[in-house]
């Protein structure tokens, strides 16, 4: 949105350049705005939603967003002191060791235990502190990382926060480079950036998310494994630290079996040199509590970096107080009533009740994905192409940009097809496609709303 009227005023001779330069992208609101009132089948809205039946034993017919069967009863009963005062700046320290214990307990889900590995793990990463949402912990370590003009790589299809937070807060450029080369991971792409970063920056900050936001990728093993010796080989040439962010908001909605099931972080914390990773989790989507504005920020430490225990720990204080700083003189500390639920959630469940309460929900995402996919692939048209998609709430269909504009074709489709969906725009990086929520369209529309995009093309 411009500021021409705010822009002629006194006010805006008086704002920072801060100030000057943020503005909220009304892309996203814009479209979902209009397929709530125009949309008769509506892939705009990334949260899970379903029909209360199709996840809850018992449930009714209502349409609602998915909830974690039982997470009810959390809301009630909590002691007044557990709702009333403030919590400690980083958080309250039961729900940052029972977070850490969840991040360990994640570690083995799909792996054997190797028993080194394990306590490197429970012994190098720091405890997490607690932030508003993942959003505010991509702040965060943004803020605790990037100078003014300093670079952030990121692939150019990216959760689009990203942008605001990264140039239109901090003043700071993202390094794009194209994710998908013959449907993989573009590590031509991606090495290139770094390239160019080594040159000029003294640290190398990458910014990953799996699944993604919004194509659904999820590397493959061998994906995983090529982009971990290719982070391995460039911190050996070019002898910078490299930092990766891992954005885990998904990490849960995993639905193909030739794809990595756990996150990044884990295999990039095992590693020697001085690739460094950030978990970023939010119970956002991990536990399905969108409101409840809790995230956590860990990093991966190195043993290299201490002579003893004493010493480790006094490093986890130091960066603690760092990132307590940053909290402290932005939002001053989170929410307490759902730190204390979830404090109470974990405490008398366990992480494999918590696992089993979320298990119907991400059946349902699964078989929605496997539907939307195997009726995309009936759509013959050499002027669209899918990205590759095996997670996450999204998929997304590129549009050819000699074919058109994703934009005019998401307004045909609202307007003649009466189907919502985010265009997704950006010819400086190659973008030109829609983004298909299906975490919110119930299955039995599926068919439906492929069929009209197959049709509105034809129509383009
Ligand atoms: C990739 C990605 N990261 C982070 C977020 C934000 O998470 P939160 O709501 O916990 O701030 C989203 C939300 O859409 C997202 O898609």
């Amino acid at each position: 949105m411009d500021s021409k009227i705010l822009e002629k005023s006194t006010l805006y001779s008086a704002f920072s350049e801060l100030g000057k330069r943020i503005s909220l992208p009304q892309g996203i609101f814009y479209w979902s705005g209009r397929a709530k009132k125009e949309a008769e089948l509506n892939g705009t809205i990334g949260a899970a939603y379903a029909y209360e039946n199709d996840f809850i034993k018992d449930g009714q017919s209502e349409w609602l967003p998915c909830y974690l069967n039982g997470i009810n009863e959390y809301f009630k009963n909590l002691d007044i002191n557990d709702l009333v005062p403030y919590t400690a700046i980083s958080g309250i320290s039961e729900l940052r060791d029972i977070w850490k214990n969840w991040i360990i307990y994640k570690s083995l889900l799909n792996e054997k235990e190797d028993k080194e590995k394990l306590d490197r793990l429970k012994k190098y990463i720091t405890t997490p502190i607690i932030t508003t949402g993942v959003t505010n912990g991509i702040f965060l370590i943004c803020s605790l990382l990037l100078n003014a003009n300093e670079y952030i790589i990121t692939p150019n299809k990216r959760w689009g926060n990203y942008d605001n937070i990264i140039k239109g807060f901090l003043g700071a450029k993202i390094k794009s480079f194209n994710y998908f080369r013959e449907q993989q991971f573009n590590f031509e792409g991606f090495e290139e950036a770094i390239d160019e970063v080594a040159v000029v920056q003294d640290k190398i900050l990458i910014l990953l998310n799996f699944p993604n936001n919004p194509t659904g990728h999820v590397p493959t093993k061998e994906e995983s494994l090529k982009l971990i010796e290719l982070l391995q080989a460039k911190q050996k040439e070019v002898k910078k630290p490299i930092l990766v962010i891992i954005d885990d908001a998904y990490e849960p909605y995993i639905h193909a079996d030739n794809v990595i099931n756990r996150s990044l972080f884990y295999h990039l914390q095992d590693l020697e040199e001085n690739i460094i990773p950030i978990k970023l989790d939010g119970a956002t989507k991990e536990l399905l509590l969108y409101g409840a504005r809790i995230g956590f920020v860990t990093i991966g430490l190195k043993p290299k970096w201490t002579k003893n225990d004493k010493e480790l720990e006094i490093l986890k204080n130091e960066i603690d107080n760092k990132l307590s700083g940053l909290i402290r003189s932005t939002i001053s500390n989170c929410n307490h009533f759902y730190q204390a639920l979830m404090i109470n959630l974990f405490n008398t469940k366990g992480s494999e009740e918590i696992l089993a309460m979320r298990e119907p929900v991400q059946n349902l995402l699964k078989e929605r994905y496997m539907k939307i996919n195997s009726e995309l692939k009936k759509i013959k048209n050499p002027n669209i192409s899918v990205d590759p998609n095996s997670g996450g709430f999204f998929t997304f269909i590129n549009i050819n940009p000699d074919y058109g504009k994703a934009s005019e074709f998401a307004e045909l489709l609202m307007t003649k097809y009466n189907v919502g969906v985010i265009p997704i725009e950006k010819p400086d990086e190659n973008v030109n496609g829609i983004r298909i929520a299906y975490c919110s369209i119930d299955i039995t529309q599926i068919p439906e709303i492929v069929k009209r995009i197959k049709n509105a093309l034809a129509d383009f």
